[in-house]
């Protein structure tokens, strides 16, 4: 009796091993062993004849793509953004697109709380300081930071990762503000102890807030969502952090807000152009710079590449995916 030919797929990057195992007990499996990235053209190439591509957020998935692969019929993002994804032309082509929501909230909240303690207290520079051999000793008002108890965190995003980070903040003494959504003006959003945060406008939000904290998807809408305009309403005491996507933030409006004193610093896990950063950005001691380790733990990189892995293979199978990106094409 003759075995029904397995699926083709791509797998874009060098998963772990337990996913790249999970993906070969269904489908012939191609994946990508060079360092970095494939170009487009070893991405389309690659892909052409499989039903499936295991992608990640650098992974440029539009119409132009799709068309040059009619036997795709599912794309796997290991990433919970998925702004490198048309969705729509996915949808129109009957190609299913998913994401991994929700295994990466915890790990990027914590970092979040990273980027906040690292700019408000001065990490950075301190451990520069202390490497480069010029810690002359105690000293009373040496690196004096901010203290974050009775200060207001302002979360632009209050999506799932959003959530997280402003369910730490009472935990810091801090008090949470939030951006409603323009789509959802009447939805309120409780804190863990049911108590619901308040939510009010972009503009007030950028106001009040002693620190602001990025966690919205980059689409059109937020595309610059902080720029020259928008990041001149903070007050010169406060602090921006972003680990949403680098283009939310117009990373030249950052640089001139340190260069005149119109924000006290900025905290960055994003940039516009990765891996490029904004030369002006790396003057600025109150600039803290981590290169876009959001969700970078073992634990949960393993549980993003073992969902995306489970979504491949249930639209393989003919069953629903777990975690369509929403308007997603969903046989
Ligand atoms: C990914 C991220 O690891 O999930 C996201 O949207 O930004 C990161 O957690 C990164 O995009 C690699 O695909």
């Amino acid at each position: 009796m003759s075995t029904p030919s397995r699926p083709r797929v791509f797998v874009s990057r060098r998963l772990f091993p337990e996913t790249l195992d999970l993906i070969a007990q269904h489908a012939e499996m191609d994946v990508f062993d060079g360092s970095g990235s494939p170009t487009p053209e070893e991405l389309l190439a690659r892909t052409r004849g499989c039903a499936g591509l295991v992608a990640q957020g650098t992974d440029k998935v539009d119409a132009a793509f799709l068309d040059q692969l009619p036997d795709l019929r599912v794309v796997c993002n290991v990433a919970v953004g998925y702004n490198n994804i048309d969705v729509a032309a996915a949808r129109v082509r009957k190609v299913v697109v998913t994401n991994t929501p929700d295994v990466l909230n915890e790990a990027c909240a914590a970092l979040t709380w990273g980027l906040i303690l690292g700019v408000t207290r001065r990490l950075g520079e301190g451990e520069r300081i202390l490497r480069a051999g010029q810690w002359k000793g105690f000293q009373l008002d040496f690196l004096l930071g901010m203290d974050l108890v009775g200060k207001t965190l302002g979360v632009i995003g209050m999506g799932r990762i959003g959530q997280a980070v402003a369910a730490k903040a009472a935990a810091f003494g801090m008090r949470t503000i939030y951006m409603r959504s323009p789509r959802r003006p009447d939805e309120v959003i409780t804190g863990p102890d049911g108590t619901p945060y308040e939510g009010t406008t972009l503009e007030e939000v950028l106001r009040r807030s002693d620190v602001v904290t990025l966690h919205c998807p980059l689409s059109p809408e937020t595309h610059h969502l902080i720029n020259r305009h928008s990041i001149r309403l903070m007050k010169p005491s406060a602090y921006l952090v972003n680990m949403a996507r680098g283009p939310v933030v117009e990373e030249a409006s950052v640089v001139s807000a340190l260069d005149n004193g119109w924000i006290a610093g900025a905290a960055l896990d994003v940039y516009e152009l990765e891996p490029v950063v904004h030369p002006g950005l790396l003057k600025f001691d109150n600039a803290f710079l981590i290169p876009h380790l959001g969700s970078a733990t073992r634990e949960t990189r393993t549980a993003m590449c073992n969902l995306a892995a489970r979504n491949l293979v249930e639209v393989l199978e003919g069953r629903p995916p777990v975690t369509p990106i929403p308007g997603s094409y969903v046989p």
